[in-house]
């Protein structure tokens, strides 16, 4: 007999943003097709919902301006356009991001440089400061699952060098350091609301900044490469706006639907936050198992767990473990993860940059004559230490936004008995 108790219990998806989806989106997506107006600019029965979105989202923010695009590799593939970044220029970025990252500065033709990271997987200030040099056009800072390192060391070292700070916030709607949201420390910032993120309409992005030529020229790059007048007509004639446009506006449902998001980030992201610290609260009663550091716990965007342990095989049995225990793995999904097992999101796995690859197959950045003093750069690992070694000895735990007493139950069970069954008590 197939009792309860035998039956594995199925957690839920942990894509944060759609489990909220109820019928608040339903309703905006209808107005928006009752109206047939999906295009940003212009339609039947226009409902300017971009716009709305774009000033409710730099509020929310706290910044000037905002941009929305179709998603969140357009958004950086902008933001550096808008910066300038191109052959002859360095990026700084930490080691630990997405392949977005790094390829948005590769297919702006400049040169990417890794830094290593803090205790808390985030660009460490100290570690940039060495590589800047008289090339550095900008530095990427990247809060992975939603927690900050030390951004305003960052942005302290990027103002002194006199270089542009870019947050790539993909992974952080919602997060924040006393008070100050993620976006708002640097000289500008993307989001994206792809599926994977805290809030999401499948795809789409935004960029934020408080600098009217930066928005003024991610406005011009991210539809036809012109700015508009006042009247919402293109300006050709205006010589410090006349570029190569992507294309890569937003559409009408996705704000309706980002705006219904917008609404409800604060209880998505506390849903994830206070079970992860309900986590965080068992396994600190044990040794030999390490957390991230997080400066401000309460701005912490709560998707992820990550724990480092004393050496590879604890932290390997630590996620056997936790699946024995009764943690069941989705097919694809990422409850819990090993870091060796990361994929594309830590630089060393990337093959296009380890083998440094072209963009379309023609040239290389690293070929390119402005470049030359990048051909001997390196990106295989061993270049970062400290991330190299915090990958070999760190699981992840992936905390949906919806969860049941039942699940939160099976979870904390799991966990108590792993750490029993592999760490000492303090
Ligand atoms: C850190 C980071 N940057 C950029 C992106 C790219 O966003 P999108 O998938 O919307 O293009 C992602 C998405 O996974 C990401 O996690």
């Amino acid at each position: 007999m197939n009792t309860k108790k035998d039956k594995p219990i199925e957690l839920p998806q942990e894509w944060p943003g759609s489990l909220h989806y109820g019928i608040e989106e339903v309703k905006a997506v209808t107005r928006i097709v009752k109206a047939q107006s999906p295009f940003r600019f212009y339609g039947v029965n226009f409902q300017h919902e971009v716009e709305k979105l774009e000033e409710e989202f730099a509020d929310y923010i706290g910044v000037k301006y905002c941009l929305g695009v179709s998603h969140g590799t357009a958004a950086l593939q902008v933001a550096f356009a808008a910066m300038g970044v191109g052959p002859g220029d360095e990026v700084l970025m930490p080691g630990y991001f997405w392949v977005s990252t790094v390829g948005a500065v590769v297919r702006s033709g400049a040169i990417p440089v890794l830094v290593d990271v803090d205790r808390s997987f985030n660009m460490d200030p100290e570690n940039l400061e060495k590589k800047i040099t008289k090339r550095t056009k900008a530095a990427v800072m990247v809060p992975m699952g939603g927690v900050m390192g030390q951004v305003s060391k960052v942005a302290e070292v990027c103002k002194r060098n006199k270089i542009f700070l870019l947050e790539d916030c993909a992974q952080s709607s919602g997060a924040s350091q006393f008070g100050k949201k993620a976006g708002s420390f640097g000289d500008i910032a993307i989001f994206s609301f792809q599926i994977n993120k805290n809030i999401t309409a499948g795809e789409g992005g935004a960029i934020v900044t408080n600098s009217e030529e930066l928005y003024k020229k991610a406005f011009a790059i991210h539809d036809l490469g012109y700015i508009k007048d006042e009247e919402g007509n293109l300006d050709t004639g205006n010589e410090d706006y006349q570029f190569w446009g992507i294309g890569c506006r937003m559409n009408e449902v996705t704000a309706a639907i980002i705006r219904v998001q917008l609404k409800k980030i604060g209880l998505i992201t506390s849903s994830m936050r206070n079970f992860k610290y309900e986590l965080v609260d068992i396994i600190s009663c044990y040794k030999g198992i390490g957390k991230r550091h997080i400066a401000d716990p309460s701005g912490d965007s709560g998707g992820f767990l990550k724990m480092t342990f004393d050496n590879k095989e604890t932290s390997i049995r630590f996620k056997e473990k936790l699946i024995e225990n009764g943690i069941k793995v989705r097919q694809g999904g990422y409850y819990p993860v090993h870091m060796l097992d990361w994929g594309m999101h830590v630089y060393s796995n990337i093959p296009a940059l380890v083998g440094k690859k072209s963009y379309c197959g023609h040239h290389s950045v690293w070929e390119l004559k402005e470049n030359d003093f990048a051909k001997d750069y390196k990106y295989e690992k061993g270049i970062l230490p400290i991330l190299d070694d915090f990958v070999e000895r760190t699981v992840l735990f992936c905390i949906a936004s919806k969860l049941n007493d039942e699940h939160k139950a099976l979870i904390k069970k799991a966990f108590t008995e792993t750490c029993n069954q592999l760490l000492e008590k303090y």
